[in-house]
């Protein structure tokens, strides 16, 4: 794979969606102390934009899923690499992710997550391919609904690399 980046979604494009977001969150939660809970580690530069720009009150956590090998396309396993550090009971819970490709991995980790008694579970994704969908699974808010295109960039890695590019790229 040679490295030709079109970029997709500009980096300003990018934060401003993502004010939005954090300010529709804080309307949401106003009052509350919001768990924020990033899927590792495409969802790393998204949770740090929105944590950024959030006023709320909030903690955090992560874990880390595989549903992909290093290729372009699902394997089909979720597996969990890293489970939560603290208990999420009781607690108003916003699991953060990169993106919603066949929904293999959000379906497995709300599942997951309602089995732990949150007091109340909301999941956010920055992008959206629902072309590409194979399992229905419910997602609360998303940044941007994207083509069936492999994409790059913000957190998002082909064979673990590009995740810094600071925009979305289709590598071509
Ligand atoms: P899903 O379980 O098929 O919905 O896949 C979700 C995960 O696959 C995401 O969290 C990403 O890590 C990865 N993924 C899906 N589509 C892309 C893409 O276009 N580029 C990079 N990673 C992707
Ligand atoms: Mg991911």
């Amino acid at each position: 794979m040679n490295t030709n980046f079109d970029v997709m979604i500009s980096q300003e494009k990018l934060e401003k969606r993502i004010k939005e977001m954090a300010a529709e969150l804080d309307k949401e939660y106003e009052g509350r102390t919001v768990h924020l809970v990033g899927i590792l580690k495409g969802s790393v530069m998204f949770m740090s934009e929105l944590a950024k720009n959030m006023k709320s009150e909030l903690t955090m956590d992560f874990i880390s899923i595989s549903s992909y090998g290093d290729g372009t396309s699902s394997s089909g396993i979720v597996r969990l690499n890293k489970d939560l550090d603290e208990s999420i009971e009781g607690r108003d819970v916003v699991i953060v992710e990169d993106i919603v490709d066949s929904g293999r991995t959000l379906s497995y980790v709300r599942r997951m997550f309602e089995d732990k008694a949150p007091k109340s579970l909301k999941i956010i994704t920055l992008l959206d391919k629902p072309d590409r969908r194979v399992v229905d699974c419910k997602v609360e808010m998303s940044g941007f609904v994207i083509p069936d295109k492999f994409i790059v960039g913000y957190g998002l890695d082909y064979a673990q690399k590009y995740r810094n590019l600071p925009y979305i790229a289709v590598v071509s």
